[in-house]
């Protein structure tokens, strides 16, 4: 006999929709701040942080395209609206007034809050053995692993 893979329930689904639609939200809060902050950072820094920063909302937006896609192959309705964004998400925008140094440290807050949000994602995703969702969360985990680690590096706090 050979392997057959359960199907993924319906309860099971919306728990995993929940995730992935949060972690949407999270990711495009992040994505505009990010960019908000490529145009407003001052400082001896600019150059530097103007690319990260750069980097991090391109790497956002195209995150954003996987997590929603993933919803439509789950059969459910992908949010695609600021308002309900803000909502759910416990990323914040920014007005963009802020030291280079503030900047970099609020984003810091926020990667780490997103590494955890899809960090639960690849749990709830693995109860369900929902293989797909959890390896696109692996893969978002790590990048915002390593985007905290550069910007960690930033604040010399980096062990
Ligand atoms: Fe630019």
């Amino acid at each position: 006999m050979g392997l057959v893979a359960a199907k993924i329930e319906p309860s099971a689904k919306q728990d995993i929709v929940a995730g992935l639609t949060q972690s949407l939200a999270e990711t495009a809060v992040e994505m505009t701040k990010a960019q908000n902050f490529h145009w407003n950072v001052t400082g001896m820094a600019f150059g530097p942080l103007h690319e990260l920063f750069q980097k991090m909302y391109e790497d956002h937006f195209e995150a954003m395209d996987v997590l929603a896609e993933r919803v439509k192959a789950l059969d459910a309705h992908a949010e695609g609206r600021y308002s309900k964004y803000l909502e759910r998400s416990a990323v914040e925008e920014h007005d963009g007034h802020a030291t280079d140094r503030e900047m970099v440290a609020a984003l810091l807050a926020d990667q780490e809050t997103l590494s955890s949000t899809l960090s639960a994602l690849c749990s709830v995703s693995e109860k369900h053995g929902d293989w797909a969702t959890n390896d696109l969360a692996t893969e978002r985990v790590a990048a915002h692993d390593k985007f905290a680690w550069m910007l960690r590096a930033h604040l010399g706090e980096n062990a």
